[in-house]
């Protein structure tokens, strides 16, 4: 392995002196990320350091960082009303169309593809059991579906790029949530070869399924959805470049609920709870709020069996989502949610990233007293039954095939081999069977697993011949693999029908690194 990496790097070093990488860098997120560097003022001059690009072609100017304002309260999700009377049942519509907005502090107007003209797309609130009836109305100029990301409903709901919903068409999406299924969830479109530009341009909402019994209700809840937007100086989206297809998409802002840099201003009782979306095309995030304590207590599928206390820092892959925790810290204070660069194997010439301030926290409301009274979280959170025996076994392997045939550079994301086909049926899975499924990544680079239509348990890693159990019994929907990697997880089908699982870097997922199998 060591060999053919080594090979690999050195084929990308020469690569990487290529006009086509070089202008991929120019438009990399060099400048805005140090203006968001902890404790560093902001720098007004960002945008002079464009300069240092000066050699590289030409390519679209990036709006600074400093383009959309800061420091607004954070806003709360906009909720997407229930217009249905019927208890149990949640009916509403939505639109995906272009929208005009400024988000720019000039004034700039930039065309979104929203739901409901609202960005991030927004909340629907449902219980266990409910029955949910969305009208999709497409007024996109391109083809789209409604994908249910980790909800455990019928494949022919479920938004499949099969079931393209044309430009200027309709469909009803209906479904019937099963018990046991509370969590943190999203929606994004699917269609073949075109998600990552929907996703880019500004559709993806948000999903929460509750509980009847939450042992965690009384604590005050926050919704904190992480995306990336990239804006050009004159307002406009860019389209995804070179680097973009080879690396992910990562935009020079890095939103929380569509704002720059908001401020959450920590409820006084000192304890909160937080549900964070990674809702990015491409970034992972580390994030970190000095002083205040972390405790983990749920991940993409509902609440973990019991917290795992005491985390200073929270790794989160695109599309992953989880619960936490917040204790505030004794001594009050202004701190910023920060995120770290993750190293996940980019290629070419990346360009040095610094920590990026997501999220400003104010706990001056939080009184001493109460804090210092807080209550110990319950030690149990739910039952979580581990699926037993394997009865059938599939193995995915990610990898990455890089050519330079006829002198043009090609990159391909593949799985086991092979690139996405809609006409392909990939595997067969029998219904309520367990399943043992290995991934096994054999690219340079991260690449996070997902699956539709149900969620997984993570069983163990290996790597370089060491084998690591899984030391969380979790929901999950997305597990990241890391370059060498391998990853062992359980999971069973309770519905018919043809299922995706993919990488999910949008980019990737739409080179085709993604599979199909068909559950009978
Ligand atoms: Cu977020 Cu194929 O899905
Ligand atoms: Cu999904
Ligand atoms: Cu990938």
């Amino acid at each position: 392995m060591t060999n053919s990496l080594t090979q690999r790097r050195s084929v990308l070093a020469a690569l990487s002196t290529l006009p086509w990488l070089s202008s991929a860098w120019a438009q990399g997120t060099m400048s805005h990320d140090m203006s968001a560097m902890p404790g560093m003022p902001e720098m007004p001059a960002m945008s002079g350091m464009a300069g240092m690009h000066s050699g590289a072609e030409a390519v679209t100017a990036l709006a600074p960082v400093e383009a959309i304002a800061a420091g607004a309260p954070l806003a709360a999700l906009k909720k997407l009303v229930n217009t249905s009377s019927k208890p149990g049942v949640f009916r509403a519509s939505l639109r995906a169309a272009p929208v005009s907005l400024a988000v720019m502090q000039d004034g700039t107007q930039t065309e979104f593809w929203a739901y409901n003209d609202s960005l991030p797309g927004p909340l629907i609130e449902v219980m266990e059991g409910d029955t949910v009836e969305i009208e999709f109305i497409n007024a996109l100029p391109q083809p789209s579906t409604i994908h249910w990301h980790g909800l455990p409903i019928p494949s022919e709901q479920d938004g499949n790029p099969q079931d393209a919903v044309p430009a200027g068409g309709r469909r009803v999406y209906r479904f019937t949530l099963p018990m046991n299924c509370a969590g943190t969830y999203w929606y994004h479109p699917h269609p073949h070869g075109l998600t990552a530009e929907q996703v880019y341009r500004g559709l993806a909402g948000l999903f929460i399924v509750r509980a009847k019994n939450d042992p965690l209700h009384a604590i005050p809840e926050r919704h904190l959805v992480c995306s990336d937007l990239r804006l050009s100086a004159d307002g406009r989206i860019p389209a995804n470049g070179a680097n973009d297809e080879m690396n992910g998409r990562e935009g020079q802002f890095a939103l929380v609920n569509a704002q720059r840099q908001p401020v959450l201003s920590f409820d006084a009782g000192g304890r909160e709870r937080w549900r964070i979306w990674n809702a990015n095309s491409a970034r992972y995030l580390r994030l970190t709020l000095p002083g205040a304590t972390f405790t983990l207590v749920g991940t993409d599928g509902g609440l973990l069996e019991k917290p795992v206390t005491g985390l200073s820092e929270l790794m989160m892959a695109a599309a992953q989502r989880i619960e936490v925790i917040v204790d505030a810290p004794a001594s009050g204070g202004v701190v910023g949610l920060v995120t770290s660069p993750v190293e996940r194997g980019k290629m070419g010439m990346v360009p040095p990233e610094y920590p990026i301030t997501l999220l400003t926290v104010d706990f001056s409301a939080v009184k001493p007293e109460r804090l210092a009274a807080l209550p110990a979280l319950p030690s149990s959170l739910r039952h979580i039954q581990p699926l037993g025996a394997a009865k059938a076994k599939k193995r995915v392997v990610f990898s990455e095939l890089m050519s330079m045939a006829g002198g043009v550079h090609s990159m391909k994301f593949l799985l086991n081999g092979q690139t996405f086909d809609m006409q392909r049926v990939d595997f067969t899975s029998r219904i309520n069977e367990v399943e043992l499924w290995e991934i096994v990544n054999e690219a340079d680079m991260d690449h996070p697993f997902h699956i539709h239509g149900t969620q997984f348990q993570v069983v163990e890693r290996e790597m370089d011949g060491k084998v690591t159990p899984e030391p969380l019994l979790a929901w999950r929907d997305i597990v990241n693999t890391r370059s060498g990697e391998t990853v062992r997880l359980k999971l069973v089908q309770r519905h018919k029908g043809l299922r995706m699982f993919h990488c999910h870097v949008l980019e990737h997922e739409n080179a085709g690194m993604m599979g199909q199998v068909n559950v009978i």
